[in-house]
């Protein structure tokens, strides 16, 4: 297939660009605007993979990408974190309602065969009991949340409206190699491997549905090749976990001291938890291959050998993000 992946210089893209060049002989072209979770260096081992520089949100650099047409357009193009979307929502509204808003007029455009929106299971809000189908209502907490669930309304609405085959993919919690360190998992990992605080918020028993990136990957994969158009598709990981005990496990795979877990000020609007049920995918012949315990000690092994990777982005704007999120909560 010839695919245009937007977002593809991201953590879930650059590991999914990956995987379809490696394992099925993709021709891929990635559009990305390169902001600071974007990064060339995540493609570093694809040469031949194309990047063209741009906003999805810009509609001359979408046609750009597209160029002589694509078979498919996969968009992981977002702003993403919460705590972000939180402290300056402005980019989250621009790059996730207008940015998907133009990818989408520009598959009309292009008549691409399928556009797939990779979206999360934040947009059904949070869940104490139970887990969530593909027909719980949409409930969103932040305006990261919140700016996703109206992505996914517009992509429907565009497969209804005009007969897009337009298919969407609810992930949940993703870790794994390149993913910048501003989520959990990394932070906590490089903040370990430095003897730096680990900051947990409030009582740290909120649960997040883990999922290995690879794992989101392949069903990503299998959507794109067998879902039918119109209809979204959870893909849940195998295992939950509260944040707390994530914790706990990166202090003993990383050897650090136990001391320097530090509870901090809880996340305004914080999600309790977090679960999908995903037999919709399953019945597509998904499965996920990677449990918790295993993803977490690759992926902590990955961050060990990949001081290369994160030594740049630690120096960087990453150091004042750093403090203006943590600096008054830590003590
Ligand atoms: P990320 O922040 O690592 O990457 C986002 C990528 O989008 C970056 O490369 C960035 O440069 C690019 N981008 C941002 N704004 C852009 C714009 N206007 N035009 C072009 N490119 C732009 O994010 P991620 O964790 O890889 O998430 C990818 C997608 O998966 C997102 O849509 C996110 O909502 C979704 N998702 C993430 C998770 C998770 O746990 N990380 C879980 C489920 C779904
Ligand atoms: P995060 O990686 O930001 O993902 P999301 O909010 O999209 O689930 O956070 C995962 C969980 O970890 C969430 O409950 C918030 C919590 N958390 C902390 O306790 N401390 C931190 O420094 C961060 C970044 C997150």
């Amino acid at each position: 297939m010839r695919l245009l992946v937007c977002g593809g210089a991201g953590f879930i893209g650059s590991n999914f660009v990956r995987l379809r060049v490696r394992d099925h002989g993709d021709e891929v072209v990635v559009l990305d605007k390169l902001t600071y979770a974007g990064r060339r260096e995540n493609l570093a081992d694809l040469p031949e993979v194309p990047l063209v520089v741009g906003d999805i949100a810009d509609r001359e650099a979408v046609d750009e990408a597209i160029g002589d047409g694509v078979d498919a357009i996969v968009n992981f193009a977002a702003e993403t974190h919460v705590d972000r979307s939180i402290a300056e929502p402005d980019a989250f509204i621009t790059t996730n309602g207008q940015g998907t808003y133009q990818l989408l007029e520009a598959a009309r455009r292009h008549e691409v065969e399928r556009y797939v929106q990779i979206s999360t299971d934040e947009v059904y809000g949070s869940i104490e009991v139970g887990s969530f189908t593909e027909e719980s209502p949409i409930v969103p907490s932040s305006p990261y949340s919140a700016s996703k669930a109206g992505a996914d309304l517009l992509v429907l609405s565009y497969f209804h409206t005009y007969g897009l085959p337009a298919l969407i993919c609810r992930g949940s919690n993703n870790y794994g190699p390149y993913q910048y360190p501003e989520k959990l998992i990394p932070l906590m990992i490089l903040n370990a491997l430095h003897g730096d605080p680990l900051p947990v918020y409030g009582d740290g028993m909120q649960v997040r549905n883990w999922l290995y990136v690879e794992d989101f990957g392949r069903g990503i994969g299998h959507v794109l090749a067998h879902g039918t158009p119109g209809e979204v598709y959870n893909v849940g990981g195998p295992d939950e976990c509260p944040n707390i005990e994530v914790v706990k496990r990166i202090v003993e795979l990383t050897g650090a001291d136990p001391s320097i877990i530090e509870y901090v000020a809880d996340r305004p609007g914080h999600d309790r938890r977090y679960s999908l049920a995903s037999e919709k995918i399953r019945a597509l012949g998904w499965e996920a291959q990677v449990r918790f315990e295993e993803g977490l000690e690759r992926t902590v092994q990955w961050y060990r050998e990949r001081r290369d990777w994160w030594e740049p982005i630690r120096s960087g704007e990453y150091r004042e993000y750093y403090e203006r999120q943590y600096g008054r909560r830590l003590s």
